[in-house]
């Protein structure tokens, strides 16, 4: 057929039939009188999942682009880009929950019996963008004695296995912070002049906390609270202390990654740095919109069914709670914030350093 004699048409394009006979109340279907706020509940369903898809879309080309042996430079913008627009569909996801808040709770018991034993845990797009991000099977709470893939269609079950099995976001991340040249500081003592800028900084928070108008009681208190944190320090300036916390499950990003993380974002300044400083961000930005959308609809869960089991058979909101909160990926990127320190500390980068990371167009510091 020649290129002119095309008619495409809006509805064949978007197979708009198909999309609009998909909503099939079970409420009807039992030969009731239809629950009218059924409609709403599969429609919002429907379009979740339909931007589930868009994000799978997305996270798949950043996985491809990231799990390479030497990450295109120009793909980083790229990458970000994508994570950017990700974000945007979350902002959209958290906010459409109002629009499920206009059903009632009596509303929705109309027709929540006929869901059993269905659930939104059983959806397979969300599980599949939990594993591309790097959420593993030992990390996830468990409501019922059987891994969340029983809960799947056999098919999937094994997809998300292989998904699993697969390069996630955090891996790809990973092997991308281990690779950075950044960590090829030759003979310059970062963690020297490092260790001294944290004790300063500590030494400072006492002074502060000593001159406060708190009692004395209160000052120890902070004193002690400071102390006990500063051991986290260790982790940067100690490779066997990491070590441990990794075996303890208290971080999960190996040691060469984190330096490269705190590098980045202790010289995020650095024109060349700026890529990679975004995109650690987004991914930040990323994990934070999923959780939002977490604690979003365990707020509206509480709202709807109280206190009442879910369908899929959890404990319901205090699952979802505890979920919220404990199925982050990338918390070892928020923990980088623990680990900085103030500009005005940061060892200038040495020449040469500056010349290897490819800045031989920037002028003299201003
Ligand atoms: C009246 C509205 C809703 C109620 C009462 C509800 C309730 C629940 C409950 C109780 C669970 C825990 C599993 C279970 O025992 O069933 C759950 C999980 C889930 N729901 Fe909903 N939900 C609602 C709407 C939605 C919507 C609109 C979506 C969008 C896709 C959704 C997606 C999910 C997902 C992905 C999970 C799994 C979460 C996880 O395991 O971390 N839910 N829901």
């Amino acid at each position: 057929m020649a290129e002119n004699d095309r008619k495409m048409h809006y509805h064949d394009y978007l197979h708009i039939d198909q999309i609009l006979s998909a909503q099939v109340l079970e409420s009807e279907k039992a030969g009731r009188k239809p629950a009218h706020e059924e409609m709403l509940f599969i429609i919002i369903h429907q379009t979740y999942e339909l931007w589930f898809k868009q994000i799978i879309h997305e996270l798949s080309s950043v996985v491809r682009m990231f799990n390479v042996k030497e990450v295109d430079e120009r793909n980083i913008g790229v990458a970000t880009g994508r994570l950017r627009r990700v974000i945007e569909i979350q902002e959209v996801l958290v906010s459409q929950v109002r629009v499920l808040e206009t059903m009632t709770s009596l509303d929705f018991l109309e027709f929540r019996s006929y869901l059993f034993p269905a659930s939104g845990f059983q959806s397979f797009q969300f599980r599949q963008i939990e594993a591309m991000m790097g959420l593993e099977e030992e990390h996830r709470l468990r409501y019922g004695p059987k891994p969340y893939h029983t809960q799947l269609h056999s098919d999937q079950a094994g997809e998300i296995q292989d998904l699993e099995d697969a390069d996630s976001l955090f891996e790809c991340m990973e092997n991308w912070l281990e690779r950075t040249p950044f960590l090829h500081l030759g003979d310059f003592e970062f963690l020297k002049y490092y260790k001294q800028a944290v004790e300063d900084m500590i030494a400072q928070e006492k002074k502060f906390i000593q001159v406060s108008t708190m009692d004395q009681d209160e000052k120890d208190r902070h004193i002690a609270m400071l102390e006990a944190n500063s051991g986290y320090y260790e982790m940067v300036l100690d490779e066997s202390k990491h070590a441990e916390m990794q075996a303890s499950g208290q971080v999960r990003l190996s040691y060469k990654a984190s330096m490269a993380a705190l590098l980045i974002h202790l010289y995020r300044d650095e024109p060349i740095l700026h890529g990679p400083f975004n995109f650690l961000s987004c991914l930040k930005d990323m994990d934070e919109m999923f959780t939002t959308w977490r604690y979003r609809h365990a707020q509206m869960v509480l709202r709807m069914i109280g206190r009442k089991v879910g369908t899929g058979g959890s404990s319901g909101h205090d699952y979802l709670r505890n979920a919220a909160s404990q199925h982050q990926v990338f918390k070892d990127l928020y923990n980088i914030s623990t680990l900085l320190i103030p500009r005005s500390s940061l060892p200038p980068l040495p020449t040469e350093i500056k010349q290897q990371l490819g800045f031989y167009f920037t002028s003299t510091d201003v």
